[in-house]
């Protein structure tokens, strides 16, 4: 490389980014949605089990990857073996002209809401918050009473939309443009102390309101019997992968910028516990209004939202217009909170592309970021038709059920067995400042007992049979590995993570070839979720097969 690879300006400001990346809309967005129609406090269970099983180790190979390789995903893929970097191309790609697509879609609707917050054009719209948002503001239904458009019903894009989206691309454009230390770092700098301001404001908030107490008791009521409940597992670890932004390249990207001299287990289990410590308490606000609502509408917590993806847009809206005090206040702090989550995520999502393709091409940054960023918001467009909500929820679910976790599958089989755990594990020890090592090891080795304990646990509620047995066999076979193995991440790597994500796999695909997802057309699935997967496939492969310059074949270079 002819210049010197940039570097954060602090480990403060890493940190403050990886959790920044952390913490987007799949903490409030879409973790609450997917809570919701996990039953509540039986989701939230299998989430935490996941986070200690799945979601640590695999934070740690990303970040101890990126550090040792110094190189973003594909080129730290093709300096294990240069037949894996597909595999870093893969990540990249998916992500960036994938789940960033629809998601600066859903950070557009934030940038709209806060607009509307303040005026509620939602009070005395037909079908209330619900037909104003699905019909009148997204063009999903042709009038509230009718069900959603599927998704052939492709119409022109709304244009309050469109606009949004523009800015938040250029807003995103602009900052990655700038490069890390004059453009993201600054930003995050700003964004994560006033995310989490406004998320304690919100809380102690909705804590307040009448009712929000069935809405808590709801929330964080555990069912362990749901720990049997493959569905629950699936939704659980998928949303681990995205809401930690594993299998995204971005650790990888985020981590190469890092000093020789870097605590990577320290910044893992800080971005891994601000994460889902985050997500729960965001959990306790929104569990807290719909109590409120619940109480409102003389309902039980559960039959208040009849939309899963609108949950904020459709909840949250019908709340602001109930509340007893500065409704307009209330409404404009939850989509402010919820767009600048959603952009510290976007930006890094960015940030791993860009950072890919400066590896491996000479281009001038600001000319890069434009061009991928206009792409970008092309394909993005198609989410703001009155298709797009069935189109967001396909390519949601195949990107993420299945990109996020077979990337997640590789890379942990890959630097298990050929770049290797152990060497890994030496790695991260030998980078920290301080040598905790032992006390690190017997540390992680005892969260990862209680946490598969509590999983061995939940198994035994499950119905008897063959699945839940063998299950119950691999957690104890696992909880022996962990202590006998001298190096937990190895075993981790090499056999927890590999054999749960196959099941999760296999799971999946026998529940698709069962009942389509979301009873939508199978050629509407196998067209838009399956085909946008394999297209962005086809790009990383066809990008692989341009061999990387000489200079950059070797870490360090
Ligand atoms: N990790 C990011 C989020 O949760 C992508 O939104």
């Amino acid at each position: 490389m002819s210049e010197a690879r940039e570097q954060w300006g602090s480990t403060a400001g890493f940190l403050m980014a990886a959790i920044g990346s952390a913490v987007g809309l799949g903490n409030i967005w879409r973790f609450s949605y997917v809570t919701y129609e996990n039953g509540g406090g039986a989701f939230l269970v299998p989430y935490l089990l996941a986070l200690f099983i799945v979601g640590i180790p695999l934070l740690l190979l990303e970040f101890g990857l990126g550090h040792y390789m110094k190189a973003s995903a594909p080129l730290s893929m093709f300096r294990i073996d240069r037949r894996f970097q597909w595999v870093g191309w893969w990540a990249v790609v998916f992500t960036m002209f994938g789940i960033l697509t629809y998601y600066c879609v859903v950070i557009a609707w934030c940038l709209n809401y806060i607009l509307f917050s303040l005026y509620q054009p939602w009070v005395g719209a037909e079908g209330g918050a619900d037909g104003f948002f699905f019909a009148e503001f997204l063009g999903a239904k042709p009038s509230p009473g009718e069900p959603l458009r599927g998704p052939a019903e492709l119409t022109a894009p709304r244009a309050s939309v469109v606009v949004t989206l523009a800015l938040v691309w250029a807003i995103n454009g602009v900052i990655i443009g700038r490069g890390l230390r004059r453009g993201l770092e600054p930003v995050i700098r700003v964004f994560i102390p006033l995310l989490f301001v406004l998320m304690i404001l919100l809380v102690v908030w909705s804590l307040f309101l009448p009712g929000s107490g069935r809405g808590l008791a709801w929330y964080l009521q555990p069912d362990w019997s749901q720990l049997g409940n493959w569905r629950v597992w699936v939704a659980a670890i998928s949303q681990i992968f995205f809401t930690l932004s594993l299998g995204f390249g971005i650790m990888i990207a985020y981590a190469s910028y890092l000093p020789e001299r870097s605590d990577i287990t320290r910044n893992a289990l800080l971005t891994a516990f601000a994460d889902s410590g985050f997500a729960v308490f965001a959990g306790v606000a929104v569990f807290a209004t719909l109590g409120f609502m619940a109480q409102v509408q003389g309902q039980e917590v559960g039959e208040v939202v009849t939309s899963g993806i609108g949950l904020a847009f459709v909840a949250y809206p019908k709340v602001i217009s109930e509340l007893p005090f500065l409704p307009v206040v209330f409404g404009v702090l939850f989509f402010t909170a919820l767009a600048i989550a959603g952009l510290s995520s976007s930006l890094s999502l960015i940030q791993a592309f860009v950072s890919a393709l400066g590896d491996k091409y000479e281009i001038d940054r600001p000319r890069m970021v434009g061009t991928v960023c206009t792409v970008g918001f092309v394909l993005g467009l198609v989410f703001t038709t009155g298709a797009g909500i069935s189109w967001l929820d396909i390519v949601d679910h195949f990107m993420t059920s299945y990109g996020l976790v077979l990337v997640g599958l590789l890379e942990a089989l890959i630097v298990g067995w050929v770049f290797g755990g152990e060497r890994l594990g030496a790695h991260i020890e030998e980078a920290g400042d301080f040598r905790l090592n032992a006390h690190y090891g017997t540390f992680m080795r005892l969260i990862m007992t209680a946490a598969l304990a509590l999983t061995w646990f939940g198994l035994h509620q499950a119905e008897g049979g063959l699945g839940p047995f063998l299950a119950r066999l691999f957690v104890l076979l696992s909880i022996a590995g962990v202590w006998l193995k001298r190096s937990w991440l190895d075993y981790s790597l090499k056999v927890i993570i590999p054999v749960v994500l196959l099941a999760l796999i296999d799971r999946s695909l026998a529940e698709e070839l069962t009942a389509p997802y979301g009873g939508y057309p199978t050629e509407a699935l196998a067209g838009v979720g399956l085909g946008w997967l394999v297209a962005t496939l086809v790009v990383a492969v066809a990008i692989d097969r341009h061999s990387w310059r000489e200079s950059q074949r070797r870490p360090g270079s």
